[in-house]
């Protein structure tokens, strides 16, 4: 058996729970748990705890978009699913250190915790083992998990939740996103509901504006939008299908698209793959949003998705 298989075999036999949760080799070249619940499935990589895949129900399309470019077990994310952003987004506020950009987690491997079941739901649990530097940077006895549940609820959904815990003796600030690639039919077409009223910095022009009503899209998008609460809205008619965002301690919402010259950049999108996905991301971003963890605290920043399709 090649490695990944073996790999894969030994976490079956630990933490595979029969129709709930499965270990695989993935095609992308790494190791995925396959999650299944209440007639829906989910794909995470153990390679950035990254959701690559979430199918609420049998025969529908996946909410999640990925990438066909992508590969796992190389030194850059994947980009698609849900990568996980921790603990800074964007660039690092020291660009003399040369650190990546959204963090050193999102490309790391991730190790299993544990793994759960109940009727119509079935989860895991992923942390991470910061290397000595990356423990340096984030301070002495901070740690951080990541939890995806599958169901169950009165519609299909996906949680998933990014602990942050410091048992050091300082406070740590962090920033952070679960910066989530959703799969749309043509970026032309599809919506953003919940966001009116609310404050964003675009990030191509530098400017503060205010959200009048949805947004909409006809060229690059690069939005932070602070002190967001109400649960968000993806209105998507030619799918017939509205994808709902509710987020918890989540102070920050990023809109992004990068049309089409920034994805022929980014060199991982197809051409005209820009109008596959939108990217609505639960986040605290600074300065306005970071956040501050104080020696014995916990903070824990999640999102519930969920997919109401019409038949
Ligand atoms: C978004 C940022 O969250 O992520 C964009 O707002 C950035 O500025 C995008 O381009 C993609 O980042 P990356 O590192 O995955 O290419």
């Amino acid at each position: 058996m090649a490695a990944l298989e073996v790999q894969a075999a030994a976490l079956q036999a630990q933490f595979g729970r029969a129709g709930a949760v499965a270990f695989e080799a993935s095609p992308l070249g790494g190791v995925v748990a396959r999650l299944t619940a209440g007639g829906g499935s989910a794909c995470v990589a153990l390679q950035g705890a990254q959701v690559l895949s979430w199918v609420p129900q049998t025969g529908h399309r996946d909410v999640l978009w990925c990438s066909p470019l992508s590969r796992l077990g190389t030194a850059k994310a994947v980009r698609g699913g849900i990568p996980v952003c921790w603990p800074w987004f964007g660039p690092h506020p020291n660009a003399a250190l040369g650190l990546p950009a959204h963090g050193f987690v999102r490309t790391a491997m991730w190790h299993v915790e544990s793994v759960g079941t109940a009727p119509g739901q079935s989860s895991i649990t992923l942390s991470v083992a910061l290397t000595a530097d990356q423990q340096a940077i984030a301070g002495r006895g901070v740690s951080v998990s990541f939890c995806v549940t599958l169901g169950p609820h009165l519609e299909p959904s996906l949680d998933v939740e990014l602990t942050t815990t410091n048992n050091g003796e300082a406070a740590f600030e962090l920033t952070e996103a679960l910066h989530t690639y959703f799969a749309i039919s043509d970026i032309g077409a599809a919506r953003i509901e919940g966001l009116k009223g609310r404050t964003f910095l675009d990030q191509l022009t530098g400017q503060k504006a205010v959200q009048s009503g949805a947004i909409q899209f006809a060229q690059e998008t690069d939005r932070i939008y602070w002190d967001t609460s109400a649960p968000l809205q993806i209105i998507d008619a030619a799918l017939g299908r509205t994808i709902t965002i509710h987020s918890r301690s989540s102070a920050s919402t990023v809109v992004w698209n990068p049309w089409y010259e920034k994805a022929v950049r980014l060199g991982d999108v197809p051409p005209e793959g820009f109008r596959d996905f939108v990217c609505v991301e639960t986040a605290n971003v600074g300065p306005r949003n970071g956040v501050r963890v104080a020696p014995g605290e916990v903070h824990r920043m999640a999102c519930r998705i969920s997919c109401t399709q019409q038949s």
